[in-house]
């Protein structure tokens, strides 16, 4: 490929006028310290590990947690913890050699810590009683004879071990220990300081993960790993140990199983009980009513799933779920929908409302419980919203679960009097999916800034109860999970509007050692940018390809991630061994892996449109092309092989060749163009940037505009069109033009066969005003053979005083965070890292919605040479949903006094479709919407745009003068000066 300059962060770097602000991360700090000499209250060493005394009347959740905790110290330190679980009323001052002694106890339900409380050593008054919180602390001179203990209450069970997964993990124990091989971090020390660490409740109170679509990866691997059930499911007890580790590591607790081809409370009787042990609760997914599993209504369901035609046979299926989970953990999926994830044809809003009343009474009944003490949720997936916002009726204590579109845009946030219903409300959200317009469920394709702002825009709108995330097979979604859990445990933690990428640094200095951590987080948050451009199963389809041509589109996006590549792979290479598997799970594969892929688009699309240039490096992208095909499939052997194949399986999904919905059964991917050679040796061949024509098809050729105030450079490039060597020359008609690689040397099929020449102007030297200047490529070895090139030279003043973007090539391109602040509401705030380009502004969750041209503005400045009739404004906002469906995502746009001219983003709907112009939208993943502003007359003017809803994102703001060219991600941002 030709060699090109990366000159798209000028504009940005050189902007000091504009500047972003924010709160970072904001975690709980530790107070654990691991150098030697640091002092405080010493719980391990190289040959010291700690005791750790649990009351034996305490809930079996916690004496399975307070083992992990004793071989997590045993992971850091090399030595393991020692548990002693004994009934301690009256004994607990008991004295042990000399280990250090851990005590750990709910509140309430542990003779340990009741006794510290009655002898008020220990204060737990900041927590008891809370939901799910905890306190750690080291207690000086808990008993005569004794210095310090180390305490962990926790205020029911499950907050007391969400409080010993937390010390596991800040000693050194990633929650990833298992799922994404993380080693644990050896010390030589570990002591505890003297606050007092406190956590919860959290943020959202119940918060999980579903597993889906969970085949081929997930089910494959399940087959290989564990003994399947008598119903032929491998996810058995000994799978779910491993789930529910990870998801209390992650402080959750509540889980939908898998259940493609599962019944989890079949599958494994011991299923049920062993969740309710770890702390887990349950659910089922959205048309999984009155926990049970959809594949057993095809066992076990006398009759049709049909509440019309067999109310009997339906009740007494949804019965038989209720009593059998009555005893356990269990949040009960209200309603009913069709045979598998379908509307039923035969449901109205009146049966579904008696359908929920019975499922309610039914529930009460069964479980001897009132309705406000058993957690239910309605799931309003798909057709379901529109019976709500019909106006069917369902009772305050039911969860309404909301839901996002399946691509990550949350469709509702609660409206009216909603809030105040006693179940409140929750948000089943979606980091893979089999359907519409296209599956995910390769690898990672979540922008973590993306699930900030959607899932922050949950929160601050009142969705606190449940939040649940279909995580696919889980493996390869391990970041995505991670974040997720994060921000529901600790909403608080995440207020900075660059939170997430502070909370990634953060996380992957733990997960890799500070200064790869560091690395990481950059990676992965270039990465996170990529995938928000393009998901890779959206590649094949082509109207929303990146342009092979213009602003270089597919060339520059390739490049960024061929970069990515080598920075990750640098990372690796200097890691210790220890850490580069998880590193490679977590970083290097998705970056190669996505790249290979990348590599087979955009050579394909660059072969495509040099084949029509005659370039003979087009039959070298077309090898390029398989060589990427077959590194696909050796980066799939090799995630398949690590750790002696401890993941294999995991990329069995297909994820080349979509050409509709549903996965292709095998990768296919487009034949790349070729040429054949031309016959004669050393031809000579000349394109000029943004052009498709190309000498000697066209003698003479045109530039683009060179202008004083282009962003990027301007290039032509010299090829060959056959085999042989041959030497070249340039020449400019004028002085103040001159190019790099003025002459060379192009030679096939050694190389190079194409040479990049960029040009540079004497801007002092130049005419004032529009002129034109030509440049002459001459073969030196057959000088019949010459190029001319015009360079229209654009060379306009601009008053020293004015600060903004100015037009070239009669666009002016801006990223929406460089507005002016001094002129903007201060309402509005960025979102770094958000988006396809640079970054996101929004206003606050909440902000009341707007009149057109009225409210929070934002104003920029642009200075234009120009004059046209009625200039066009495109606006690049997020795919964002009209999450309130009273008002729709509309913008105002005004230039200077002209008139305002306001956009409707998003249709409204009946609340189940989605709405038009949606499939398009998410795999663009942006809306682009144009409207006339008026005459544009050269000289200085200020762009006003108002975002009228809380719900919506701008990302960029073009303003067409004549000269905007198609494109993905529209043009560069234009020189600011
Ligand atoms: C430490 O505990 C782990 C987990 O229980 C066990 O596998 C390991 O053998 C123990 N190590 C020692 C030295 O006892
Ligand atoms: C072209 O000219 C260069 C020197 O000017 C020479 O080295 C080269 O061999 C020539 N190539 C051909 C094909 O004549
Ligand atoms: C081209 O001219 C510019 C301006 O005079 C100068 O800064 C630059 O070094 C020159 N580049 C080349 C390749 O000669």
């Amino acid at each position: 490929m030709a060699p090109y300059l990366n000159v798209l962060g000028l504009a940005a770097a050189t902007l000091c006028l504009f500047s972003s602000s924010g709160v970072a991360y904001n975690p709980k700090p530790s107070i654990f310290t691991f150098a030697p000499d640091s002092g405080g209250f010493q719980l391990g060493g190289p040959s010291l590990a700690p005791e750790i005394r649990v009351s034996q009347n305490d809930a079996p959740g916690v004496l399975r947690a307070a083992r992990d905790l004793a071989a997590d110290f045993g992971k850091v330190l090399g030595i393991n913890g020692t548990v002693i679980v004994a009934d301690w009323s009256g004994t607990i001052t008991q004295k042990t050699a000399s280990k250090p002694i851990i005590l750990i106890g709910t509140i309430g339900q542990s003779s340990l810590i009741d006794g510290l409380v009655s002898s008020n050593k220990l204060d737990t008054s900041a927590v008891a009683k809370k939901w799910e919180t905890f306190t750690y602390q080291v207690i000086s001179s808990p008993w005569e004879g004794l210095s310090n203990v180390f305490a962990v209450a926790g205020s029911d069970s499950r907050g007391t071990v969400f409080g010993i997964y937390d010390i596991s993990e800040r000693i050194g124990v990633s929650p990833l220990h298992y799922w994404a091989d993380v080693a644990p971090i050896k010390r030589t020390y570990i002591a505890a300081t003297s606050q007092i660490h406190t956590e919860g409740p959290p943020s959202v109170k119940y918060r999980g993960i579903f597993l889906n679509d969970e085949a081929p990866a997930l089910t494959g691997w399940g087959r290989a790993n564990f003994k399947q059930s008598q119903y032929g499911s491998a996810f058995v007890s000994d799978f779910y140990k491993l789930i529910f580790d990870l998801v209390l590591r992650l402080k959750g607790n509540y889980v939908w199983p898998a259940m493609w081809s599962s019944m989890f409370y079949l599958d494994d009787p011991k299923n049920g009980p062993m969740a309710t042990e770890y702390g887990i609760f349950m659910g089922t997914s959205h048309h999984e009513p009155m926990a049970r599993a959809d594949k057993e209504q095809g066992r076990f369901l006398r009759g049709s799933w049909d509440w019309r035609s067999n109310k009997a046979g339906v009740q007494s299926f949804m019965q038989e779920g209720a009593t059998r989970a009555k005893n356990w953990s269990t949040i009960f999926t209200l309603g009913m929908r069709g045979s598998g994830d379908a509307a039923s044809a035969t449901l109205s809003a009146s049966a579904l409302e008696e359908i929920i009343a019975w499922q309610q009474s039914t529930l009460t009944k069964t479980l001897g419980r009132p309705l406000s003490e058993i957690p239910q949720a309605w799931v309003m997936y798909k057709e379901v919203p529109g019976y709500w916002q019909a106006g069917m009726k369902v009772s305050d204590d039911v969860t309404l679960l909301w839901s996002d579109d399946n691509r990550g845009n949350i469709r509702r946030v609660p409206i009216d009097n909603e809030e105040k219903r006693s179940g409140g409300s929750g948000m089943y959200y979606h980091f893979d999916y089999v359907g519409d317009p296209r599956n995910y469920k390769w690898i990672n394709t979540i922008q973590l800034t993306k699930t900030w702002e959607q899932m922050t825009l949950t929160y601050d709108s009142g969705i606190k109860n449940i939040w649940i995330v279909n995580v696919g097979d889980l493996k390869a979604l391990e970041l995505p999970t991670v974040h997720y859990m994060a921000m529901a445990w600790d909403r608080e933690a995440f207020r900075g509007m660059d939170s997430t990428t502070e909370w990634l640094k953060v996380w992957s200095g733990r997960q890799f050692g500070e200064s790869a951590g560091q690395a990481a987080a950059e990676i992965m948050t270039t990465y996170g940018k990529l995938v928000a451009r393009h998901k890779y199963e959206d590649l094949s389809r082509t109207p929303f390809a990146f342009h092979a041509t213009n602003y270089d589109e597919a060339e520059l996006n390739y490049q960024e991630w061929a970069d990515l590549v080598v920075k990750a792979q640098k990372v690796y290479d200097g890691l210790p061994a220890a850490v580069q598997d998880s590193f490679f799970e977590i970083v290097l594969h998705p970056v190669l892996a996505g790249k290979t892929v990348f590599e087979i688009y955009s050579k394909v699309a660059l072969a495509s449109r040099y084949a029509t240039e005659k370039r003979i490096i087009t039959n070298q992208l077309a090898k390029d092309v398989q060589a990427a095909f077959q590194e696909d499939q050796a980066i799939t052997r090799r995630f398949h092989t690590l750790r002696g194949g401890k993941w294999n399986h995991f990329m069995d999904q297909t994820h080349l060749g979509y050409n509709n919905w549903q996965e292709p059964s095998s990768n296919t991917i487009p034949r790349p163009s070729t040429i054949t050679a031309a016959s004669s040796n050393a031809l000579l061949g000349v394109s000029a940037q943004g052009n498709t024509a190309a000498y000697p098809g066209s003698a003479r050729l045109t530039m683009l505009p060179v202008s004083k105030f282009d962003s990027v450079n301007r290039y032509i490039d010299i090829f060959t069109r056959g085999d042989g060597r041959f030497s070249y020359d340039i020449t400019a008609n004028v002085s103040y033009v001159n190019v790099t690689n003025r002459r060379g040397s192009i030679s096939s099929p050694s190389g190079p066969t194409d040479i990049r020449s960029i040009l540079g102007v004497d801007w002092s030297s130049a005419p004032a005003g529009s002129s034109a200047a030509l440049l002459t490529i001459t073969n030196t070895n057959s000088t019949s053979q010459t190029a001319s090139v015009i360079v229209p030279l654009e060379n306009p003043t601009v008053p020293s005083d004015f600060k903004g973007h100015v037009e070239s090539d009669r666009t002016v391109s801006i990223e929406a965070e460089h507005f002016n602040p001094a002129a903007s509401s201060k309402e509005y705030s960025i979102i770094p890292h958000y988006g396809r380009t640079l970054s996101g502004v929004r206003l606050p969750p909440r902000t009341p919605s707007q009149q057109p041209g009225r409210g929070p503005v934002l104003v920029y400045p642009f200075y234009s040479f120009t004059n046209i009739a009625d200039a066009t404004v495109t606006v690049y906002l997020a795919p964002s949903e009209n999450a309130n469906p009273k008002s729709p995502n509309r913008y105002s746009v005004a230039v200077d006094g002209g008139s305002v001219s306001t956009v409707q983003v998003v249709a409204l709907t009946n609340g189940s479709n989605q709405p038009q112009g949606w499939a398009d939208a998410v795999i663009r993943g942006a809306y682009v919407k144009s409207s006339k502003v008026g005459r544009v007359a050269p000289g200085k003017h200020e762009l006003k745009l108002y975002l009228l809803e809380p719900t919506m994102v701008v990302t960029k703001v073009v303003i067409d003068l004549g000269g905007v060219k198609s494109s993905f991600l529209g043009p560069p941002e234009s020189l600011i000066v």
